[in-house]
């Protein structure tokens, strides 16, 4: 393997796993769903409008020779963020050993026109929704256990203007991430967290009005893929020794 994502493949590695990608129907979420299935995991993916979309990376993954369940369960609600992890071990077979807490709502904007609805949505989703999702892994992980989370470049280098509320909420997650590491770690569960740079997806399209300034601010001057990203998530869903880390895939956007 290796190519597009940029880190060489484990066929086989995740044999008999099973994953939770939630926001898997589209994005970095659907190449880290197809890619862990390449890796050998069965996969549980999460939407909310875009049925057709979860459906589409259910038969890609079903191609691979894996199962993969589409599960609607919007992460801003508390019951569904905990319930899809239990409808993913009820679905594949009792067991869940990798989740990754995708899901992210990228909402900028000047101070002065974010509204208490808004940091509340975003909190919900990016935060609480993480925590929870996080908190029910944790339940019936066992030794092998992986939580990865989506976090963002933003968190290490805020550019310029508009970023305050998406910077916060998903640096709650590199706190999560470490602390979760230091609680799970004695039961031989991982927790680590990648920061994507600008990546090409319907969120940040690479043809976008802000695409050519955020191109620039990367060393290599380019948006990344949502594969890169996705290669990246399969190595930690694999690696045993890393634990309470932070992983850049942002083209050098923190350089
Ligand atoms: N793209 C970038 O440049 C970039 C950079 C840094 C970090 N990130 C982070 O990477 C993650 C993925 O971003 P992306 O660019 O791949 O996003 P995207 O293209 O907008 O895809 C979002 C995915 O999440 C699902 N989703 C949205 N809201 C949801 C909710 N409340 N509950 C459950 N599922 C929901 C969507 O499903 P539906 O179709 O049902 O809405 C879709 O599958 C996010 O955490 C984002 O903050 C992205």
């Amino acid at each position: 393997m290796g190519g597009r994502d940029g880190i060489g493949g484990n066929d086989g590695l995740l044999n008999g796993k099973v994953a939770l990608v939630t926001g898997g129907s589209r994005g970095i979420g659907a190449a880290t769903a197809l890619r862990l299935a390449r890796e050998g995991a069965d996969v549980a993916l999460t939407y909310v409008n875009g049925k057709e979309a979860a459906d589409d990376v259910v038969r890609a993954v079903e191609a691979l020779g894996r199962r993969a369940v589409a599960l609607r369960a919007d992460s801003a609600d508390v019951e569904e963020s905990a319930g899809a992890v239990a409808r993913t071990a009820e679905a594949l077979g009792g067991r869940l050993d990798v989740l990754v807490n995708n899901v992210g709502v990228g909402l900028l904007g000047p101070l002065e026109s974010l509204s208490v609805a808004d940091v509340d949505r975003v909190l919900a989703v990016n935060v609480r929704g993480v925590f929870l999702a996080s908190q029910a892994a944790a339940g019936l992980m066992v030794a092998g256990g992986r939580i990865i989370t989506v976090g963002t470049c933003m968190t290490q280098r805020v550019p310029g203007p508009g970023g305050a509320l998406y910077a916060m909420s998903k640096s709650a997650l590199i706190g999560m991430t470490k602390a979760l590491a230091r609680e799970l770690g004695a039961r031989g569960i991982t927790a680590n967290i990648v920061h994507p740079g600008p990546i090409d997806t319907d969120m940040n399209p690479a043809d976008g009005v802000f695409a050519e300034g955020q191109a620039a601010m990367t060393a290599l001057g380019r948006f990344g893929t949502a594969e890169e990203v996705a290669g990246t998530v399969a190595y930690l869903a694999g690696a045993a020794y890393v634990t309470g880390a932070e992983f850049s895939v942002d083209g050098g956007h923190a350089a």
